[in-house]
């Protein structure tokens, strides 16, 4: 087995994921998705999921995997990548469900009384992958369980916290997130 061809894969193919994140940051604002209501005496979700932020990462997740698609054969090839092209279902389902598995993490969240902009530690760095692979399993099966192999799950499920961590240290030190995590 090669290693570095499985690292390209999983980080290849996972990529379309970690972009709606950070695309929902530049394009917060907008209407909250639980329009203000609360449950149990706290917010469904809150105010930081809003139509707006997940509208523009599902956006932007799934015009990656188009230009990944454009660069499969040269710079794909290149970095040894074995995944086959996304199809287009299997960059929303990716895109998509980074989305779904933040707000999901959010809901859980204010179940159990952390208020928004509170840290998780575990669920913040995996909820978006989780609902990622989740989403594109059950939008594109084939793609996804012929991409997914074992060893590429554990690379995806190992890198995808470090990166988080790294990547959002970023934004709050560029002042485009109010929190480091
Ligand atoms: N955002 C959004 N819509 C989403 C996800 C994120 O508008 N579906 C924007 C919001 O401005 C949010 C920011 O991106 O504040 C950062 O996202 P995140 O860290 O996930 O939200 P938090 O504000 O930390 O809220 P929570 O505690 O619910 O995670
Ligand atoms: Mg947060």
């Amino acid at each position: 087995m090669d290693v570095l061809a499985v690292v390209a894969t999983a980080m290849w193919a996972i990529l379309p994921a970690y972009v709606p994140n950070n695309a929902a940051v530049l394009a917060d604002g907008g209407r909250p998705i639980d329009g203000g209501r609360t449950w149990g005496g706290r917010r469904v979700l809150g105010d930081g999921k809003t139509w707006r932020g997940t509208a523009a990462g599902t956006l932007a997740g799934t015009a990656l995997a188009l230009v990944l698609n454009a660069l499969h054969d040269s710079v794909g090839a290149a970095l040894g990548v074995t995944a086959d092209p996304f199809p287009v279902l299997a960059g929303v389902g990716l895109a998509f469900g980074a989305m779904v598995g933040d707000i999901g993490a959010s809901f859980l969240k204010r179940r159990i009384g952390r208020e928004r902009g509170a840290a998780f530690p575990g669920l913040d760095q995996l909820d978006f992958v989780v609902g990622a692979l989740a989403c594109a399993t059950l939008f594109a099966p084939a793609w996804a369980l012929a991409t997914f192999e074992i060893p590429v799950l554990v690379v995806v499920l190992v890198v995808t916290p470090l990166l988080h961590v790294t990547a959002n240290a970023i934004a709050y030190v560029l002042g485009l997130k109010d929190e480091p995590w």
